[in-house]
């Protein structure tokens, strides 16, 4: 039988190399899922076998308090491709079990530019629209035009386009009501001819200013790649999901009474009036960056990030983020909200 009407179940299987923390967890059953029928056909077989399910791309934004017993769907669905191309724009596709980051150096080698601010984000393009993955002054939102889904419980494929996902910051369709509901397993973006650097971002900007070069595609990728191997721990090197809580948005008023008592505190007018305050300086300013709770930890480079240096399990990092939680909240009065899936 060919790969396209069969799968092979795994039992047992360790979900340590699946998770970006390093978990040493492990699945009651797993398969690979290499072309969407074989989603519907594993999320019958989980059916009825009356397990649940979880569909895994490259575990970067997960938490895994335990064993999960049920069917994990290790996502591999490959290619890449140009759909079509317009006046305006070129069309880009690419299969949900593709790496992020691959996919976007393959762009630029094609001579396609418009996501060299999203270099180095781990993780698979399938997830990506899920936490409308973003950095550096751009979301993938913004640039995608369209996704194919197939609906688990039914098999039926459905297209959404953009409208439909309901992009918000760190935030769509897939994480709120289609979760759960729905797997992607492609996903279409469109990137514009005329394109203009997006090197507003701070850090961003610096980088290119300590470079001296323009901000070509290339030179904005570069940048982002440096700015972020400065900042961000290498999953393969020291356990993380990237940033474990967004950035809390308050209104003015809350934002004026901080201020007048942090007057460094950083901050980001929103389109709607309210302020998005960085979550990281926050927790930085309560003391936590480089600090340890049980066998978790927080990087000691962006405080944003919670880190396993080896011995840490999901619990030991969910009670390092209560903590810090009860920690903003009393200093500030503001709530952080986890960004990883707790499992
Ligand atoms: N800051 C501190 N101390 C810290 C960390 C940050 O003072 O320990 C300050 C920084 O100096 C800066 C501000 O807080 O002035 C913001 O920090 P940074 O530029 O590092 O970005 P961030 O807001 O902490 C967000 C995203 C990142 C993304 C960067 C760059 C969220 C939750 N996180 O982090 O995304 O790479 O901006 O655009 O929005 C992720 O989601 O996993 C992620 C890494």
């Amino acid at each position: 039988m060919s790969s396209h009407d069969s799968i092979a179940f795994k039992s047992d299987y360790s979900l340590r190399e699946h998770n970006s923390f390093g978990f040493d967890v492990r699945a009651r059953l797993a398969c690979r899922i290499e072309t969407a029928e074989q989603f519907a056909l594993a999320a019958r077989e989980a059916r009825a076998r009356g397990l649940p399910r979880l569909v895994l791309g490259g575990g970067s934004n997960i938490v895994f308090t335990g064993d999960f017993d049920g069917l994990v769907m290790l996502v591999a669905l490959s290619g890449k491709r140009i759909v079509r191309t317009d006046d305006d724009a070129w069309y880009v596709e690419a299969a949900a079990g593709e790496s992020w980051h691959g996919f976007v150096e393959w762009t630029l080698a094609m001579g396609l530019p418009g996501l060299e601010n999203l270099a180095l984000i781990p993780g698979t393009v399938g997830a990506a629209p899920i936490q409308n993955i973003g950095a550096y002054g751009l979301e993938m939102g913004e640039y995608c035009a369209s996704l194919s889904a197939i609906e688990l419980a039914t098999g039926e494929v459905v297209e959404f386009d953009a409208a439909a996902c309901r992009f918000g910051y760190r935030d769509s369709f897939f994480k709120r009501e289609g979760r759960d509901r729905f797997a992607i397993t492609s996903v279409t973006f469109r990137l514009p001819r005329a394109w203009t650097p997006r090197a507003d971002y701070a850090d961003l900007a610096r980088e290119l200013e300590a470079r001296g070069t323009s901000a070509t595609p290339q030179a904005i990728f570069d940048a982002v790649v440096a700015v972020r191997r400065s900042k961000l721990p290498d999953p393969l090197a020291l356990g993380n999901a990237g940033s474990f809580f967004k950035n809390p948005v308050v209104d003015v008023a809350a934002y004026e009474a901080l201020r007048a008592e942090e007057p460094n505190m950083v901050a980001y007018a929103q389109p709607d009036g309210r302020v998005k305050l960085a979550a990281g300086w926050l927790i930085d300013r309560c003391g936590w960056k480089g600090r340890s709770l049980g066998h978790a930890a927080v990087h000691d480079r962006q405080a944003l990030v919670l880190v396993n240096p080896g011995q840490a399990t999901g619990s030991d990092v969910l009670a390092l983020a209560h903590a810090i939680q009860d920690d903003v909240k009393q200093h500030f009065g503001v709530d952080l909200e986890p960004e990883p899936l707790v499992v």
